[in-house]
C-alpha cells in the first residue's frame, strides 16, 4: 500500500517531497501580484502577464463571494494558486495585502509551510511587512526574501541587509547580489555558481520568460561588459560578503534563523527564475503537524487536515460558505468520509474545489501541504480537524491574532436581539472577528475586535444580509490588545491603566486594551507582576 503509485506515476512520499507550500509576504504595493504573475509565468500555468493583475482590478470576475467584494473592487478573503515547476507541484497561499488586511491574512500564514518576504528595494522593510514577518518568525516558517524593483533606483544592498537584520532581527544570506551602478543594475551575481547571470533589455515589461546569459564572475568578458568600475565594484561587494557576512547554513535556513536572499525585478524577470528554482530546493516540502496524539506525519498513509479559513458566499440565492482546508497527511480523494473532530460526525467530502491561475475546478485527489476549499453545511470553524481515524485527534489549537481595531456593537432594534446574538455567535465561530464583554454591559452590546478595519465592516453587511439586524457601530479609540496574566489578576487593581479599558475574552479571559504601544509600556512598567500577553496562553 505503501509504495502504491496514483495516476501520475508517483507514491503518496514522492507527492509529498514533490510540494512546496508558501505565502507571499509583504506591504502593499511591494509586487506581491507581479511576483506572483511571473510565477505563474515560469511555471507555464498562464502565458501572458497581465492576467492576475486582471484578476486584482477585477475581483468579482472570479469569484462571487462578497457582494462588497464588488463594491470595493479588493479582495476580502484569499485563495491559494497550484502549478507546477520542474517536477514540484507549487501552492502559492494569496494573502489579502491592502486596506482588506484581516485575520485571514494572518491565518493563511498557518497553512504555509515557508513564506516570500518581498521587499520594495527603495522602502525597504515596511510595516505589514514586520507584522507579517513575526507572525512567520513566532512560528518558525522558514523565510526567503526577495528584494524587488531592482530595475529603479533602490537602496544600497548592504544597506538592506542590515535593516533585515536590525528591524527584523534575521540574519541575511544574499545568494545573489546586484550587478552594475546602483540604479542601473545588467543583471546579479550567483554566488554560489559564481556566475554572472545578466539580464537583456526590457522585453517588453517582462511579459516572457527570458533567457539568461551565464559567466564567471572573473572572466574578463564581464569586465567588458559591466565597465571597469562595475565589475571592480562587484568584486569589492562580493570579497567583503564572504568575508565579513553570515556562512550559508540550510538547518539556520529551515529553522527560520536566516533568510536567504535575492534581488530582482518582477516586472521585468530580473533574476525570477533563478530566485524561483533555488527557493524550490531550499525550501522545506511539507511538514507533519503537532496533535493531541503527538506528531503527525505528513507521509503516514491516513488522511488528516484542518481548516483554516471559512470564505462566506455573500449572494443571498445561495447562501453557502466556503471551509479551506490544509491538507497534513495521507492522500485525499473525492468523497471520502472523515471525522469532523470537534462534532464528532462524520462527513462526506462531495465537491473539493482546488484553484488553478483563475480557475476553480472540482479535484480527484491531493496530498499534504495542498489547500482544498469544501463546501460548508455549516459546521466547520477555523482551526477544527477533519481526519480519518477513529477515535479521533486534534491538531494543536488555532493561534489568535491580537486584534487593532475595536467596536462597541448593538441591535440597533432590541426586538432583533436573538437574531443578533445568533449572529454574533455563529460569525465568531466562522471567525469574521474575536467578541468580547465587557462584564458591566451584560449581553445587550458586544465588544468586537479585528485585525483590519474592513472585518468591521464585513460584520456590519453580514448582520444584515444574513440575519436581517442593523447594528450600531460605535468606533472605540483602542489600538493594543493583551491578555493579562498573573496570579494576582482581578484581586487588586492595576496601576498606570487610566486611559486603558479591560475586557474578557470568550473563554473569560481578562484582556486590556490600550489606545497605543506607549501606554501598554507605561502599564507594563507599572505593573511587573503581570504578564501582558500578546495571544492567550490556554490550551
Ligand atoms: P502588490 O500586489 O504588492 O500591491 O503590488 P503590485 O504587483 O500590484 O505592484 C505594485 C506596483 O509596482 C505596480 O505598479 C507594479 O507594476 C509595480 N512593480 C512591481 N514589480 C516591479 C518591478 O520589479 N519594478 C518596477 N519598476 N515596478 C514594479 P502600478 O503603477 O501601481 O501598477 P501598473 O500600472 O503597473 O499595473
Amino acid at each position: 500500500m505503501a509504495d502504491s503509485v496514483d495516476k501520475d506515476g508517483f507514491t503518496l512520499t514522492e507527492e509529498v517531497q514533490r510540494r512546496r507550500t508558501f505565502a507571499i509576504i509583504s506591504h502593499p504595493d511591494a509586487g506581491k501580484t507581479t511576483l506572483t504573475e511571473k510565477l505563474l509565468l515560469y511555471g507555464g500555468a498562464i502565458r501572458l502577464a497581465g492576467s492576475v493583475k486582471a484578476r486584482k482590478a477585477s475581483k468579482h470576475a472570479v469569484s462571487d463571494w462578497m457582494e462588497i467584494e464588488k463594491q470595493r473592487g479588493i479582495s476580502v478573503t484569499s485563495s491559494v494558486l497550484q502549478f507546477d515547476y520542474d517536477g514540484y507541484r507549487i501552492n502559492i497561499l494569496d494573502t489579502p495585502g491592502h486596506q482588506d488586511f484581516s485575520e485571514d491574512t494572518y491565518r493563511t500564514l498557518m497553512a504555509a509551510d515557508s513564506a516570500v518576504m518581498l521587499i520594495d528595494a527603495a522602502k525597504g522593510v515596511e510595516d505589514q511587512t514586520v507584522k507579517l514577518f513575526r507572525v512567520c518568525r513566532q512560528r518558525g516558517i522558514p523565510i526567503f526574501t526577495f528584494v524587488n524593483k531592482l530595475d529603479r533606483h533602490g537602496r544600497n544592498p548592504f544597506e538592506l541587509v542590515e535593516e533585515l537584520e536590525k528591524v527584523l532581527d534575521i540574519r541575511a544570506y544574499p545568494v545573489n547580489w546586484p550587478v552594475g551602478e546602483e540604479g542601473a543594475y545588467k543583471g546579479v551575481y550567483n554566488r554560489k555558481l559564481a556566475q554572472v547571470e545578466m539580464f537583456e533589455g526590457d522585453a517588453k515589461h517582462g511579459q516572457w520568460a527570458m533567457p539568461s546569459t551565464l559567466g564567471r564572475v572573473d572572466d574578463p568578458a564581464f569586465a567588458e561588459v559591466l565597465g571597469e568600475e562595475a565589475h571592480r565594484q562587484l568584486c569589492e561587494d562580493i570579497e567583503l560578503l564572504d568575508m565579513a557576512g553570515d556562512e550559508f547554513d540550510l538547518a539556520k535556513v529551515r529553522a527560520g534563523e536566516l533568510t536567504p536572499m535575492f534581488f530582482g525585478s518582477a516586472l521585468t524577470n530580473f533574476g525570477v527564475q533563478p530566485f524561483l528554482e533555488e527557493f524550490l530546493r531550499l525550501a522545506p516540502p511539507p511538514r507533519g503537524r503537532r496533535s493531541t496524539e503527538g506528531d503527525i506525519d505528513p507521509e503516514s498513509e491516513r488522511f488528516s487536515a484542518f481548516v483554516f479559513k471559512i470564505q462566506a458566499n455573500m449572494n443571498p440565492t445561495h447562501r453557502d460558505r466556503l471551509a479551506f482546508i490544509r491538507i497534513v497527511s495521507g492522500r485525499f480523494e473525492r468523497g471520502m468520509v472523515v471525522r469532523h473532530v470537534p462534532s464528532g460526525k462524520m462527513v462526506k467530502l462531495a465537491q473539493p474545489q482546488q484553484f488553478m491561475a483563475q480557475e476553480r475546478t472540482i479535484i480527484d485527489e491531493a496530498y499534504p501541504g495542498d489547500v482544498i476549499g469544501l463546501f460548508d453545511p455549516g459546521i466547520f470553524g477555523i482551526g477544527d480537524t477533519l481526519c480519518v481515524d477513529n477515535k479521533g485527534f486534534s491538531f494543536e489549537d488555532f493561534p489568535v491574532f491580537p486584534p487593532e481595531h475595536f467596536a462597541r456593537v448593538q441591535a440597533k432594534d432590541t426586538m432583533k436581539r436573538k437574531q443578533f446574538i445568533k449572529g454574533m455567535t455563529q460569525l465568531t465561530q466562522e471567525g469574521a472577528v474575536q467578541v468580547f464583554r465587557q462584564p458591566e454591559i451584560g449581553v445587550e452590546a458586544f465588544i468586537v475586535g479585528a485585525v483590519g478595519m474592513l472585518q468591521l465592516e464585513v460584520l456590519e453587511y453580514r448582520l444584515k444580509g444574513e440575519y436581517g439586524v442593523d447594528i450600531e457601530l460605535r468606533n472605540l479609540p483602542y489600538s493594543v490588545a493583551r491578555w493579562l496574566e498573573g496570579d494576582n489578576i482581578g484581586k487588586k487593581p492595576l496601576k498606570g491603566m487610566d486611559s486603558a479599558m479591560i475586557i474578557h475574552d470568550r473563554y473569560d479571559q481578562p484582556v486590556a486594551l490600550f489606545r497605543n504601544e506607549w501606554s501598554l509600556r507605561y502599564a507594563t512598567e507599572q505593573n511587573s507582576s503581570v504578564n501582558f500577553a500578546l495571544a492567550p496562553s490556554r490550551k
